[in-house]
């Protein structure tokens, strides 16, 4: 596997982790900054190499800079839209392009529970998510008669460095827990999991809040 991210130190460790105990080399690393479209399309050709194909993409890099109620700045939303949605658009167009002529492989998009509703909180964080499910949507509608399958993923609360010093993380799991739901639903080659899947109950209250009461709630 290729393993990219920007902290070259944590993305070698990760890999020494992972190769180690196997006594071979499983996870490469590729110090890359999703904001940086143009080097997209070449590195994907060097990763597909390397590997000697490609058969899983997984997009998951995604920032949360918090906001407060009283404070409109684009410059945040920028950075947010950038990674969790336009970095997206440059990775998943060319892996969907050479699923689609290969008739096969398999697409896991990281979305999240926040791109359910405009909640209060973090306008652009839920945007830019709800925009990640809606095109993980339309990739699977036209892939899926090419027999490759796109997997949305929709966590509630995961324990990791985002969540840190967060307050009232109701249903919280463990990264390995969410990861392991995550492995389980890409075997068993499913459209859209929640994690934790009560998530999936909480939400389907949540999307039937009426507007007159969801805009008076201060989550
Ligand atoms: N934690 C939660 O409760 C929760 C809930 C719902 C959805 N999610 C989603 O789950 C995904 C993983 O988040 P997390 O909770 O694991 O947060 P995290 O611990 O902050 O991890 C974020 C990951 O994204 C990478 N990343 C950030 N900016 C990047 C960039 N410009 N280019 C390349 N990689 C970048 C980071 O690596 P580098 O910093 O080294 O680049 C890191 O691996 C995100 O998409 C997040 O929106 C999380």
């Amino acid at each position: 596997m290729a393993l990219l991210a920007r902290r070259d130190d944590l993305l070698e460790a990760l890999c020494e982790e992972i190769n180690s105990p196997a006594d071979e080399i499983r996870a490469i690393p590729y110090v890359h900054d999703v904001t940086d479209y143009d080097s997209v399309p070449g590195l994907l050709q060097e990763i597909t190499a390397a590997l000697g194909g490609l058969d899983l993409f997984i997009y998951n890099s995604g920032i949360l800079i918090p906001s407060g109620m009283k404070h409109f700045e684009f410059e945040k939303d920028r950075r947010m839209t950038e990674v969790n949605y336009l970095g997206a658009l440059a990775w998943l167009n060319p892996v969907a392009a050479m699923f689609h002529r290969q008739k096969a492989g398999q697409i896991v998009g990281i979305s999240s529970v926040a791109g359910e509703r405009g909640r209060v909180g973090n306008p652009s964080y839920n945007a830019s998510k709800a925009a990640l499910t809606c095109y993980l949507e339309s990739l699977r509608n036209r892939l899926t008669r090419r027999g490759v399958h796109v997997l949305t993923v929709k966590p509630g609360y995961v324990l990791t460095d985002m969540t840190s010093g967060m307050k009232n993380l109701y249903f919280a799991i463990s990264a390995e827990r969410a990861a392991a739901d995550i492995c389980t639903a890409i075997r068993r080659r499913k459209q859209v999991i929640y994690t934790a899947p009560i998530w999936w109950l909480v939400m389907l209250a949540v999307r039937n809040i009426p507007s007159i009461i969801f805009r008076r709630l201060s989550f």
